[in-house]
């Protein structure tokens, strides 16, 4: 889309173009921040206002900032832009709309078109990724994510919302998403955040942040629920029990399930990953935690993709004050109870369905090389009795725990194996999730 200018100039063939749709919300403000630093990264970004928005921040403050018209009124005289909404929805790489109320998203689902921004969103064909911002009430009536799913599963891309305190003084889930996060996936979706979403100072997200460019919604209509990360178990008021897993593998899995218009949740051990675009992140701790959060959300998804490495043992007990070093002694004995297998509850339930039913059930083997993979893939799947497990070798060189490359085997309750090469996480997923649309569709 973005080859096309409608008429107005473009300063190179490479220069991306961003639609920038403003809403009526107290977050705009914060518009002009990313306004500013998509334009400083070289972006062409093209506002457009509704009346609402227009009120909290003035069209001269974006068209400062970008060194472009802004429109608020369709039928106002917009010089250059004939027909504005064809014009600037035919040139977008990616319409974003920052900060998306919940009239703008109820508006979006239900195909309204009065204003130029909502009409531009109907006419667009780009990417469109929505940053919502509101009171934490409205973010939680059935409607508006009734209206966020509808959007989801036509490929719309959804970041944020952040939690914390609102422009209205309650504590909750409807702050606009940090603006460093609405630039890291925008420019992302553009193909341009190599260094780029890195210079932002977007984390040790890496490759597992945001998912592959939008466009494409074969999962749409799926539910998908994800573990990831490792879980900590608690010693005393300072110390845990944990492993090395950085959650890598798991966002990768959930970021492209949502790029393809899946509806995924993503139940996270402590990482250092952002959240990826779209996605509900659910934070746990301990495998007790995380396995509540499963057992809830289980029998709404249509595919369970264990991926976390949860530990297999906690603390008998958890000691309420710091242990302390005692004289004279130079042992400290722990004793472990085993923790809740989370993904085996799964099995456990479509046992108890008479093997029926149920979600698709996908675990992970990480494996240290000492015995075949491939034999200790096939004993778990029976045992959990799930319909695939992803065997790898965490020791191997490029494989395993921290590393943005895996290399895995595909081990089918049906008995086939695919060994797949050494790939970057993401391409894994991506296969991952075209295996799984296969399968499902035997399935059905
Ligand atoms: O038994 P093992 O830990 O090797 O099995 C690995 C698989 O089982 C992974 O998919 C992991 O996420 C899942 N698992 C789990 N709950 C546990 C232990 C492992 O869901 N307590």
């Amino acid at each position: 889309m973005g080859g096309e200018n409608g008429g107005l100039e473009m300063s190179g063939t490479a220069q991306k173009h961003v639609v920038l749709g403003v809403t009526g919300g107290i977050a705009a403000y914060k518009a002009c921040d990313l306004a500013s630093k998509l334009t400083q990264r070289g972006v062409q970004v093209h506002v457009i206002m509704t009346e609402h928005a227009a009120r909290f921040v003035c069209p001269a403050t974006f068209r400062e900032l970008t060194g472009q018209p802004v429109v608020v009124d369709m039928f106002a005289e917009n010089p250059g832009l004939p027909i504005a909404h064809i014009a600037l929805a035919r040139m977008a790489d990616l319409l974003l709309i920052a900060p998306a109320t919940a009239n703008v998203i109820g508006k979006m689902a239900a195909g309204i078109a009065d204003d130029a921004l909502t009409t531009t969103a109907l006419a667009v064909e780009a990417p469109v990724l929505l940053a919502p911002a509101m009171n934490t009430k409205m973010w939680e009536k059935p409607v508006v994510q009734e209206n966020l799913a509808k959007l989801r599963q036509r490929g719309v891309l959804i970041v944020g919302p952040a939690e914390g305190v609102l422009a209205c003084g309650e504590v909750g889930a409807g702050r606009l998403a940090p603006v460093e996060e609405i630039l890291a996936a925008a420019l992302h979706l553009l193909g341009l955040e190599e260094g780029a979403a890195r210079k932002a100072g977007t984390g040790t997200a890496g490759t597992a942040s945001v998912p592959p460019a939008a466009g494409d919604a074969s999962l749409a209509g799926w539910r998908v629920l994800v573990t990831a990360g490792p879980t900590q178990e608690p010693l005393d008021p300072v110390r845990f029990l944990s492993n090395r897993s950085s959650g890598k593998m798991g966002y990768a899995i959930a970021a492209a399930a949502s790029a393809r218009g899946a509806q995924v949740t993503l139940v996270s051990g402590p990482v250092a990953l952002q959240p990826p675009v779209g996605v509900e992140v659910v934070a746990v701790q301990t495998a007790q935690e995380m396995a509540d959060a499963v057992a809830q959300r289980l029998d709404s998804c249509d595919v369970f993709v264990a991926a976390a490495a949860v530990a297999d043992f906690r603390p008998a007990t958890v000691q309420p004050e710091k242990i302390k070093k005692q004289e004279g002694t130079e042992t400290l004995e722990l004793r472990l109870v085993r923790t809740p297998d989370i993904l085996a509850m799964a099995g456990e339930r479509r046992r108890q369905r008479g093997g029926q039913g149920g979600p698709i059930l996908v675990g992970f083997a990480a494996e240290t090389g000492s015995r075949n993979l491939i034999e200790l893939a096939r004993d778990k799947l029976q045992r959990k009795g799930v319909d695939l497990v992803v065997a790898n070798d965490v020791t191997a060189a490029g494989s395993g725990f921290g590393t943005d490359t895996n290399q895995v085997h595909l081990v089918w309750a049906g008995g086939q194996v695919e060994s797949w090469p050494l790939l970057r996480k993401d391409e894994v997923a991506r296969r991952l999730w075209n295996r799984l649309s296969q399968f499902r569709q035997g399935r059905s």
